[in-house]
């Protein structure tokens, strides 16, 4: 069994208070902090970028978990291994003609690379990432269309969770959207391992009870 990573998602949290919502979370049992960075252009979003990064990790150690949600993610490797990002986990949709490159350049500057799906991309897209003499080390499947937190979880999503663990025993499987108490029994079962949440996490009395419940599932 692949080991648990319960990562709360940032972006419900509040940014004016990052680092002592970050150090919240941290206290709460999270393994990693999941950072949505959008570009108003790959998602009709725009969050936070490498200043942002940077300066939270002058607060705190943590893994953190970077979802590139942008159009061109190579242009981001080199800000983002420098303000401190361990994770960094681009889309398929946006790096089809680059993808060689741009992992090459995340193991290089020292992040571990990982690749995204969108709800409408076929599984067999990341294959080429997995069976490359230099893959990826994590695929994120999206549970509901990027951009926004919030929204409903698509249960239709884990038939992908499905095939990947079925070929990659020991990957890191990361779900988003969606995900709590309710949704994570279907996900775990899928073999999702790294699960991130938002709205459920945040915005629940007792935070840490939620990512208690997450990890067992997830462990069971
Ligand atoms: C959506 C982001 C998610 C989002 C998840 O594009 O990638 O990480 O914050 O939020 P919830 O858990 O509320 O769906
Ligand atoms: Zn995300």
């Amino acid at each position: 069994m692949v080991a648990a990573k319960i990562a709360p998602s940032m972006l419900s949290s509040d940014f004016s208070n990052l680092a002592s919502e970050a150090h919240r979370m941290l206290s709460f049992g999270a393994d990693w902090l999941h950072m949505d960075i959008m570009d108003g252009h790959f998602v009709p979003n725009l969050t936070i970028g490498a200043p942002v990064i940077e300066s939270l990790r002058k607060h705190t150690k943590a893994y953190l978990d970077c979802h590139l949600m942008v159009t061109n993610p190579l242009d981001y490797v080199e800000p983002f291994a420098k303000a401190g990002a361990s994770g960094f986990t681009f889309h398929i949709e946006a790096s089809k003609d680059n993808w060689k490159e741009l992992v090459q350049k995340v193991k290089a500057k020292g992040m571990i690379p990982g690749v995204s799906l969108k709800p409408g991309t076929p599984v067999e897209e990341v294959y080429p990432l997995l069976d490359d003499e230099n893959p990826v080390e994590l695929v994120l499947v999206m549970t509901v269309e990027p951009g926004f937190g919030g929204q409903k979880f698509m249960p239709e999503m884990m038939d992908k969770v499905r095939t990947l663990r079925k070929k990659y025993p020991t990957l890191d499987i990361e779900v988003d959207g969606g995900l709590g108490p309710s949704t994570i029994d279907i996900a775990a079962a899928a073999g999702a391992n790294c699960i991130v949440a938002g709205s459920s996490v945040f915005g629940a009395p007792e935070p840490a009870q939620v990512i208690s419940v997450l990890r067992k599932s997830v462990n069971e």
